[in-house]
């Protein structure tokens, strides 16, 4: 009998603030719905999000698992994440960004293959940049879902991104358009044929929330509030999970 792994979907992006660990986030409470077990690992390593803003106390993180690794010293795994509810767990990203430089991309395969035998779901948050820490999770995604903006910059980044992917023959890619976070309304068929791509998902402009800033007070997953779940957007992400998940 196989042994079941996780499936590993990966949030990124080829500019910043695109709506990469919002989404992640929304992703991960559409799972926990679902009792998906799930972790979210922040392999944004210099600047994560995931554990603030879910208000976590963190005593250890992935640098201090890495650290723990590479000196023969591995304890539990548990003991390096944090649980937020019965469905979703973090793997924090480090608290220290100076240790970041310390971390070998080989340590992130070892530890991204570890947790596929414990979860159904590895949800990655990660930063926009392609370095070797990025390249090796998305080695490791069985999904890669990019976020994107209609703006300008963003579309012919993505576009060079796009004949990368085409050059090494993957299609285990999604692309977002983020309308909540879209400064300009540029039409889906301009940006369609401009990227010679069609977009797969549309989260509405509608689909930003007033209320997110308090929700992140809160250290609250807003697609785990009831009243975010009838969300246009909410079903767009569902959609896209089911498509994965499928
Ligand atoms: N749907 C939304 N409604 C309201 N605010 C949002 C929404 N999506 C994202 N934001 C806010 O926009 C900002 C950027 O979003 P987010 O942090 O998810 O982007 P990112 O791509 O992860 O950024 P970075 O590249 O810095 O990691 C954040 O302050 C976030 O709270
Ligand atoms: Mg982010």
């Amino acid at each position: 009998m196989a042994i079941k792994q996780a499936k590993v979907i990966t949030v990124t992006s080829v500019k910043g603030g695109t709506g990469k660990s919002t989404t992640a986030l929304a992703l991960a409470g559409l799972l926990s719905n679902r009792k998906i077990k799930t972790i979210i690992v922040d392999m944004d390593l210099h600047s994560g999000v995931i554990s603030a803003t879910l208000n976590l106390k963190i005593n250890k993180d992935f640098y201090t698992l890495v650290n723990d690794y590479m000196n023969h010293n591995l304890k539990e795994l548990d003991e390096y994440i944090v649980k937020y509810n019965d469905y979703i767990d973090v793997l924090s990203a480090p608290k220290d960004p100076r240790s970041v430089g310390k971390i070998s991309s080989y340590y992130i395969d070892l530890i991204l293959k570890k947790l596929k035998y414990r979860y159904d779901v590895i949800l990655i948050d990660t930063n926009h940049i392609i370095d070797d820490i990025n390249l090796i999770t998305f080695d490791n995604s069985d999904d890669i879902i990019y976020v994107l903006t209609s703006d300008l910059m963003d579309l012919k980044n993505m576009k060079t991104m796009l004949a990368i992917y085409k050059d090494m023959g993957l299609k285990n890619y999604y692309l977002v358009l983020n309308e909540s976070l879209s400064q300009d309304h540029v039409d889906l068929y301009s940006i369609n044929s401009f990227l010679e791509k069609n977009i797969d998902y549309i989260l509405p402009s509608n689909y930003y929330l007033k209320n997110m800033k308090k929700l992140i007070m809160q250290g609250k997953i807003f697609t785990l509030e009831k009243q975010y779940q009838k969300e246009k957007g909410t079903a767009v992400l569902n959609q896209l999970l089911d498509n994965i998940l499928k």
